[in-house]
Protein backbone atom coordinates (compact mmCIF):
# COMPACT_ATOMS: atom_id res chain seq x y z
CA UNK A 1 0.00 0.00 0.00
CA UNK A 2 1.68 3.66 -0.84
CA UNK A 3 2.28 5.73 2.29
CA UNK A 4 1.02 9.03 2.34
CA UNK A 5 3.46 12.18 2.32
CA UNK A 6 2.05 12.97 6.16
CA UNK A 7 3.03 8.73 7.12
CA UNK A 8 6.44 9.20 4.92
CA UNK A 9 7.37 12.56 6.91
CA UNK A 10 6.14 10.43 10.27
CA UNK A 11 7.97 7.19 9.65
CA UNK A 12 11.42 9.50 8.82
CA UNK A 13 11.52 10.87 12.21
CA UNK A 14 10.81 7.25 14.23
CA UNK A 15 12.96 6.07 12.69
CA UNK A 16 16.10 8.72 13.77
CA UNK A 17 14.43 9.33 17.31
CA UNK A 18 16.79 8.36 19.93
CA UNK A 19 13.99 7.50 22.21
CA UNK A 20 11.79 4.98 19.93
CA UNK A 21 16.00 3.10 19.50
CA UNK A 22 16.16 3.27 23.10
CA UNK A 23 12.48 1.87 23.83
CA UNK A 24 13.01 -0.75 21.39
CA UNK A 25 16.31 -1.87 22.59
CA UNK A 26 15.04 -1.77 26.47
CA UNK A 27 11.51 -3.77 25.81
CA UNK A 28 9.60 -0.23 26.37
CA UNK A 29 6.14 -0.53 24.76
CA UNK A 30 6.12 3.40 24.04
CA UNK A 31 9.05 6.14 23.84
CA UNK A 32 6.51 8.11 26.23
CA UNK A 33 8.47 5.60 28.95
CA UNK A 34 11.36 8.04 28.96
CA UNK A 35 9.20 10.80 29.62
CA UNK A 36 7.64 9.19 33.19
CA UNK A 37 11.86 8.13 33.82
CA UNK A 38 13.14 11.70 33.70
CA UNK A 39 9.51 13.06 35.31
CA UNK A 40 10.59 10.29 38.26
CA UNK A 41 14.60 11.56 38.19
CA UNK A 42 13.72 14.86 38.36
CA UNK A 43 11.55 15.04 40.94
CA UNK A 44 11.19 11.29 42.60
CA UNK A 45 7.89 10.94 42.65
CA UNK A 46 7.45 7.36 42.70
CA UNK A 47 9.27 5.03 44.97
CA UNK A 48 9.51 1.47 45.41
CA UNK A 49 6.22 1.11 47.92
CA UNK A 50 3.88 3.97 45.68
CA UNK A 51 0.42 2.75 45.68
CA UNK A 52 0.07 4.11 41.56
CA UNK A 53 -2.78 4.31 39.33
CA UNK A 54 -1.57 4.96 35.61
CA UNK A 55 -4.36 6.98 33.62
CA UNK A 56 -4.66 6.22 29.78
CA UNK A 57 -1.81 3.70 30.30
CA UNK A 58 -2.31 1.64 27.00
CA UNK A 59 0.39 0.57 25.49
CA UNK A 60 2.00 0.66 28.89
CA UNK A 61 5.45 2.28 28.73
CA UNK A 62 4.58 3.99 32.00
CA UNK A 63 3.31 0.83 33.47
CA UNK A 64 6.45 -0.92 32.44
CA UNK A 65 8.28 1.65 34.05
CA UNK A 66 5.88 2.00 37.42
CA UNK A 67 6.65 -1.41 37.73
CA UNK A 68 10.05 -1.46 37.36
CA UNK A 69 10.47 1.13 40.37
CA UNK A 70 8.60 -0.95 42.92
CA UNK A 71 9.38 -4.25 45.28
CA UNK A 72 6.44 -5.78 43.57
CA UNK A 73 4.51 -5.39 47.12
CA UNK A 74 1.90 -3.50 45.44
CA UNK A 75 0.56 -4.22 42.11
CA UNK A 76 -0.54 -1.21 39.96
CA UNK A 77 -3.70 -0.17 38.51
CA UNK A 78 -3.58 1.12 34.35
CA UNK A 79 -6.53 2.27 33.30
CA UNK A 80 -7.61 2.73 29.52
CA UNK A 81 -10.77 2.92 27.22
CA UNK A 82 -8.03 1.19 24.44
CA UNK A 83 -7.12 -2.47 25.58
CA UNK A 84 -3.39 -2.79 27.03
CA UNK A 85 -1.85 -6.33 26.85
CA UNK A 86 -1.08 -7.68 30.59
CA UNK A 87 1.79 -6.48 32.29
CA UNK A 88 3.21 -8.23 35.64
CA UNK A 89 2.21 -6.71 38.55
CA UNK A 90 -0.59 -4.67 37.41
CA UNK A 91 -4.56 -4.64 37.31
CA UNK A 92 -5.44 -3.50 34.20
CA UNK A 93 -9.16 -1.69 33.84
CA UNK A 94 -10.34 -1.27 30.68
CA UNK A 95 -13.09 1.85 30.95
CA UNK A 96 -13.79 5.34 29.76
CA UNK A 97 -12.27 7.46 32.65
CA UNK A 98 -15.38 9.54 32.58
CA UNK A 99 -17.46 6.20 33.01
CA UNK A 100 -15.13 4.67 35.57
CA UNK A 101 -16.21 7.99 38.03
CA UNK A 102 -19.32 7.90 37.41
CA UNK A 103 -19.99 4.44 38.54
CA UNK A 104 -16.72 4.04 41.03
CA UNK A 105 -17.60 1.13 43.18
CA UNK A 106 -14.01 -0.25 42.73
CA UNK A 107 -11.03 1.45 44.30
CA UNK A 108 -10.59 2.86 47.16
CA UNK A 109 -11.08 6.67 47.67
CA UNK A 110 -8.17 8.65 49.05
CA UNK A 111 -5.90 5.61 49.27
CA UNK A 112 -3.21 6.00 46.65
CA UNK A 113 -0.19 7.57 47.04
CA UNK A 114 0.54 8.63 43.57
CA UNK A 115 -2.27 9.09 40.14
CA UNK A 116 -0.05 9.34 37.16
CA UNK A 117 -1.86 11.14 33.62
CA UNK A 118 -0.26 10.53 30.47
CA UNK A 119 -4.16 10.44 28.88
CA UNK A 120 -4.72 12.35 25.65
CA UNK A 121 -7.61 12.89 23.16
CA UNK A 122 -7.90 11.49 19.26
CA UNK A 123 -6.82 14.56 17.17
CA UNK A 124 -9.26 15.96 15.13
CA UNK A 125 -7.98 18.13 12.93
CA UNK A 126 -9.74 20.87 14.12
CA UNK A 127 -7.79 23.28 16.98
CA UNK A 128 -10.73 24.56 18.69
CA UNK A 129 -11.96 20.94 19.33
CA UNK A 130 -8.93 19.79 20.41
CA UNK A 131 -8.35 22.09 22.75
CA UNK A 132 -11.53 21.56 24.01
CA UNK A 133 -11.17 17.60 24.13
CA UNK A 134 -7.92 18.22 25.71
CA UNK A 135 -9.18 20.24 28.53
CA UNK A 136 -11.79 17.58 29.20
CA UNK A 137 -9.35 15.01 29.60
CA UNK A 138 -7.29 17.32 31.96
CA UNK A 139 -10.18 18.28 34.09
CA UNK A 140 -11.14 13.79 34.09
CA UNK A 141 -7.63 13.32 35.38
CA UNK A 142 -7.93 15.61 37.89
CA UNK A 143 -11.08 14.46 39.87
CA UNK A 144 -9.77 11.78 39.10
CA UNK A 145 -6.70 12.65 41.37
CA UNK A 146 -8.77 14.36 43.67
CA UNK A 147 -10.97 11.59 44.42
CA UNK A 148 -8.31 9.01 44.77
CA UNK A 149 -5.01 10.58 46.27
CA UNK A 150 -4.24 9.82 49.52
CA UNK A 151 -2.72 12.80 52.11
CA UNK A 152 0.86 14.04 50.57
CA UNK A 153 0.09 12.11 47.54
CA UNK A 154 1.04 13.41 43.89
CA UNK A 155 -0.11 14.34 40.81
CA UNK A 156 1.37 13.92 37.20
CA UNK A 157 -0.60 14.93 34.65
CA UNK A 158 0.25 15.77 30.95
CA UNK A 159 -1.54 18.70 29.55
CA UNK A 160 -1.54 20.44 26.72
CA UNK A 161 -0.40 24.56 26.47
CA UNK A 162 -3.22 26.61 26.00
CA UNK A 163 -5.45 29.55 27.17
CA UNK A 164 -6.73 27.63 30.48
CA UNK A 165 -3.28 26.68 32.11
CA UNK A 166 -2.82 29.88 34.73
CA UNK A 167 -6.58 28.75 35.87
CA UNK A 168 -5.24 24.72 35.93
CA UNK A 169 -2.31 25.63 37.60
CA UNK A 170 -3.94 28.24 40.13
CA UNK A 171 -6.80 25.38 41.45
CA UNK A 172 -3.82 22.74 41.55
CA UNK A 173 -2.04 25.34 43.88
CA UNK A 174 -4.26 25.08 46.66
CA UNK A 175 -4.36 21.34 46.66
CA UNK A 176 -0.44 20.35 46.66
CA UNK A 177 2.60 21.78 48.55
CA UNK A 178 4.39 21.67 45.36
CA UNK A 179 3.60 22.41 42.09
CA UNK A 180 5.24 22.64 38.74
CA UNK A 181 5.41 21.96 34.95
CA UNK A 182 7.83 20.31 33.23
CA UNK A 183 9.06 19.55 29.36
CA UNK A 184 10.70 16.40 29.58
CA UNK A 185 13.61 16.40 27.02
CA UNK A 186 11.99 13.18 25.31
CA UNK A 187 9.15 15.13 24.75
CA UNK A 188 8.77 16.29 21.14
CA UNK A 189 10.08 20.03 20.62
CA UNK A 190 6.91 21.18 18.31
CA UNK A 191 4.34 19.33 20.80
CA UNK A 192 2.16 21.59 22.94
CA UNK A 193 2.37 18.72 25.47
CA UNK A 194 3.57 19.18 29.02
CA UNK A 195 3.71 17.61 32.39
CA UNK A 196 1.53 19.20 35.61
CA UNK A 197 4.21 18.02 38.77
CA UNK A 198 1.78 18.15 41.35
CA UNK A 199 3.24 16.73 45.13
CA UNK A 200 2.13 16.91 48.70
CA UNK A 201 -1.97 16.58 48.46
CA UNK A 202 -3.64 18.45 50.91
CA UNK A 203 -6.73 18.76 50.59
CA UNK A 204 -9.05 15.70 50.97
CA UNK A 205 -12.63 16.98 51.97
CA UNK A 206 -13.51 19.85 49.13
CA UNK A 207 -14.75 17.15 46.34
C1 LIG B 1 -0.27 8.88 24.77
S1 LIG B 1 -1.22 7.47 25.09
C2 LIG B 1 -0.53 6.90 26.60
C3 LIG B 1 0.80 6.23 26.44
C4 LIG B 1 1.25 5.51 27.71
N1 LIG B 1 1.51 6.43 28.80
C5 LIG B 1 2.49 4.69 27.50
O1 LIG B 1 3.53 5.00 28.08
O2 LIG B 1 2.43 3.71 26.76
C6 LIG B 1 -2.74 8.16 25.61
C7 LIG B 1 -3.80 7.16 26.04
O3 LIG B 1 -4.86 7.88 26.67
C8 LIG B 1 -6.03 7.11 26.49
N2 LIG B 1 -7.23 7.92 26.79
C9 LIG B 1 -7.58 9.12 26.26
N3 LIG B 1 -8.75 9.53 26.78
C10 LIG B 1 -9.15 8.59 27.68
C11 LIG B 1 -10.27 8.45 28.54
N4 LIG B 1 -11.24 9.37 28.56
N5 LIG B 1 -10.36 7.35 29.32
C12 LIG B 1 -9.39 6.40 29.28
N6 LIG B 1 -8.29 6.48 28.49
C13 LIG B 1 -8.17 7.55 27.69
C14 LIG B 1 -5.94 6.68 25.03
O4 LIG B 1 -6.78 5.56 24.79
C15 LIG B 1 -4.45 6.38 24.89
O5 LIG B 1 -4.19 5.00 25.05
Amino acid sequence: MKRTNSQNIWLKRQNKDIFVKLSKAKGYRSRAAYKLIEINKKFKIINQNSKVVDLGASPGGWTQVVVELQNKKNQIIAIDKKKMEPVDNCKFIYNDISDFLKHDEVLERNYFDVILSDMAPNSSGHRFTDQANAEKVYYLAQSFAFKYLAKNGNFVCKFFRNSSEKTILQNIKKRFSFVKTFKPNSSRKDSKEIYLIAIGFNNLHKD
